[in-house]
């Protein structure tokens, strides 16, 4: 069986460093690997809308910069196919269909649904088109027969209804659809990274965000105001390391010899966690050497971007090429589903034939 990625993006704002070690890191890492045949990245400006439909200069407005986000992070065209969602129409075919295979009960128990429905305030009315966004979504994993889906944690319970969606299918119309499985960050830390503010999620509606695209200073001012454990009052202070923030973005982030280059005192994190655990380390050092470590990840990212923002034509071209591909094949999906599901009556001699003799009788 061939391998096969997708994964995708809402675009309504620029990328940040928990899109980045939560997904994006490992999706270049997959490219590079050379182990996957195809691999699909989706701007989901589509799923965008069943939450800003009141807003859509917004999602237009960042569809390029997420565009430039993924090949500054080093998403490679030749090698990963970059589409947007809405210019494919075979994808809410695929929905449509689906729809009868799920219940509203369902939707309603899957839980990040459920904690997004509670954000925006939508307890009271529930746009349909939000309540039914994660068959859409097993639309576009299944429309590219994607054997593996890597995303942050929040994204399992899509995953699963995609799955159901699959067996259900399958089951009533015969094998068509492949089974995805999800590929987690296998470093803990990624699973969920905090914002600068402690707040259990980094958001852009919660404003507290390091984002790829950010200057040089915006970043360093952003760590020299991270929230840390408020009882390290002074130096002296024995210090708490776990949910400590800034602790948490070197576990996703610092490599070892990074120690020797900006903080030669320490082998590794584990020793600088153990004297900032005893007390004697204070918060300003820490976040200075975080700062390099993170300045380090980003500055390559950042010129990158600099250079693809001077030929937006040809960030546009890679989209409007990697579309045409992509619906190419959400088209030969499409097909066979219609086909497994006997409604593609004009391309069905038999059942043609069969209503001659029937009719001719
Ligand atoms: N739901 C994803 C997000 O919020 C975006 C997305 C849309 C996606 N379709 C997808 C992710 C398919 C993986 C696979 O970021």
């Amino acid at each position: 069986m061939k391998k096969v990625i997708l994964t995708g993006d809402r675009p309504t704002g620029r990328l940040h460093l928990g899109h980045y070690v939560g997904s994006l890191r490992q999706r270049i890492e997959l490219q590079n690997s050379g182990e996957y045949d195809e691999i699909y990245i989706m701007i989901a400006d589509a799923q965008a809308l069943t939450d800003n439909m009141e807003n859509p200069e917004k999602v237009r407005q960042n569809i390029v910069e997420v565009a430039l986000d993924y090949l500054s992070c080093g998403l490679d065209p030749e090698k990963s196919t970059i589409h947007i969602q809405s210019q494919i129409p075979e994808l809410f075919e695929l929905t449509a269909y689906y729809m009868n295979l799920v219940t509203v009960s369902r939707l309603q128990r899957n839980p990040t649904v459920k904690a997004e429905i509670q954000l925006r305030n939508f307890e009271a009315s529930i746009p349909v088109g939000f309540l039914a966004y994660p068959i859409s979504q097993a639309a576009d994993i299944t429309a590219f027969k994607a054997t593996t889906v890597p995303v942050g944690e929040d994204q399992q319970p899509m995953l699963e209804q995609t799955r159901e969606i699959v067996r259900k299918f399958n089951s009533i119309y015969g094998e068509t659809l492949i089974e995805p499985e999800t590929l987690l960050p296998d470093n803990k830390a990624c699973l969920r990274l905090p914002g600068i503010d402690g707040k259990a999620k980094m958001s852009k509606s919660l404003g507290n965000c390091i984002y790829l695209s950010d200057s040089e200073e915006e970043v360093r001012k952003k760590v020299m105001s991270m929230f840390t454990d408020p009882n390290h009052l002074r130096v002296s202070d024995p210090g708490q390391v776990e949910g400590n923030p800034v602790f948490i973005y070197l576990d996703a982030f610092c490599r070892d010899e990074q120690f020797e280059r900006y903080l030669p005192e320490y082998k590794n994190l584990d020793e600088m966690k153990a004297h900032y655990r005893r007390g004697g380390l204070g918060d300003v050092k820490v976040k200075k050497f975080l700062n390099a470590v993170l300045q380090e990840e980003l500055e390559p990212i950042r010129k990158k971007r600099r250079e693809f923002e001077k030929d937006i034509p040809y960030v546009y071209e890679i989209l409007r090429k990697g579309t045409e591909k992509a619906r190419e094949v959400a088209a030969s999906t499409l097909a066979d589903v219609k086909r497994a599901m006997k409604i593609n009556y004009f391309e069905d001699a038999e059942l043609i034939n069969e209503h001659i003799r029937k009719f001719s009788k």
